[in-house]
């Protein structure tokens, strides 16, 4: 067993074609290929367009990984690839071609958890995760917080969001407010010139009955709506929007649940290092609001650079890594694409 096994990873998931490769925690290549235009016009992600693009994509990408590694099929240790969750046929593309590769190169396959390989991506800017530490996971399609004791079997959920994932609020917000999909960049931007203070939206499951039920969990549905009726107001009033404050405000409503109830969590269990990941996680309120919380409590925090925390496959790569060094048994060659994989199943 390899101690820096050289692991293609594969991510297919979403909207975004990921081939990372990985050797140890050292990051060797990571191609991107993302569809994120095709869907633009539609407001959001269309699966059918997704796996279309992916089959398109997936091939010229893993070559342009390999060739960016300067490494061979033959050289590497293990093929990873996401088996889940995300959209199904979308997964099948990476799924299918990960087993044709593994099966051509006779290598072993890894099929893994998409949430844990968000929190894996952080090996690759800051080592090996101190364990236990908890884990933030914010973006378009999910907003959970976890509890990890061992990345390669020990991942619990400590709460998710019970309606919108915090990245789909950023993305119908901006969409009110006609700034272009996905809307948490051009939010993040417009906030920079508002007052987060302008206007109180509304922090979901924050209220003492809702804490006590839903202590981990999320709401962003609520604050979403806030939004469209607060702005609905003023046109109807004929008065202008200010833009920059209500995304400002709107962000912060976001940021200010996530950051207390993740250092919250770190409390209650006496974790000192939380990993922020996920697209929302290049968020700059986000990350600012986190750092200075995490600090007053104690906490270590780890936020892997913007680029590493939205989706890509380096974070597939890093997360088989981990798991050969660990001596994990790889996946059957029939492994399936589980669109609605539990966050505990890191493996399949
Ligand atoms: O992780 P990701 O690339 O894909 C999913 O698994 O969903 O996350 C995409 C999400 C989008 O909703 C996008 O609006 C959001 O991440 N996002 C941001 C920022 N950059 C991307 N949200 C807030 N602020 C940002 N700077
Ligand atoms: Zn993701």
């Amino acid at each position: 067993m390899p101690n820096e096994p050289l692991v293609l990873g594969i991510e297919t998931s979403c909207d975004e074609t990921g081939v990372g490769v990985v050797r140890g925690h050292t990051l060797l290549a990571d191609a991107l290929a993302s569809s994120v235009e095709e869907h633009a016009r539609f407001g959001g992600v269309v699966p059918e367009v997704a796996s279309r693009a992916h089959l398109a994509a997936i091939v010229p990408t893993i070559r342009r990984a390999l060739a960016q590694a300067g490494v061979t099929l033959a050289d590497l240790d293990a093929i990873a690839v996401t088996a889940g969750p995300g959209l199904a046929g979308a997964l099948l593309v990476g799924v299918a071609a990960a087993k044709g590769y593994a099966v051509a190169a006779d290598k072993p396959i890894y099929g893994v958890n998409h949430l844990a390989a968000h929190v894996a991506v952080d090996t690759l800017e800051h080592g090996p995760l101190p364990e236990p530490a908890l884990a933030l996971l914010v973006s378009g399609g999910h907003s959970s917080l976890l509890l990890v004791d061992d990345l390669a079997g020990g991942v619990s959920a400590l709460g998710s969001t019970i309606d919108d994932a915090a990245g789909e609020a950023f993305d119908k917000v901006a969409r009110l407010l006609g700034l272009p999909f996905p809307g948490g960049p051009p939010i993040d931007r417009a906030a920079r010139d508002g007052d987060p203070a302008a206007i109180a939206f509304p922090r979901g499951l924050t209220g003492s009955r809702d804490r006590a039920a839903h202590p981990y969990d999320f709401s962003f549905s609520g604050v979403k709506t806030a939004v469209a009726r607060w702005v609905e107001a003023r046109r109807r009033a004929g008065e202008p929007v200010p833009v920059p404050d209500v995304a400002a405000s709107f962000q912060e409503a976001v940021a200010d649940v996530l950051t207390a109830k993740a250092v919250a969590a770190c409390r209650a269990h006496g974790v000192s290092t939380l990993v922020i990941g996920g697209g929302v996680a290049a968020n700059s309120r986000l990350r600012w609001l986190a750092q200075r919380r995490c600090e007053a409590a104690g906490v270590t925090l780890r936020t892997p650079r913007p680029a590493l925390c939205t989706d890509n496959g380096a974070m597939v790569a890093a997360l088989g890594s981990y798991l050969v060094a660990a001596g994990a048994p790889p996946s059957r060659l029939d492994l399936p694409a589980d669109s609605a994989l539990p966050v505990t199943t890191v493996t399949v």
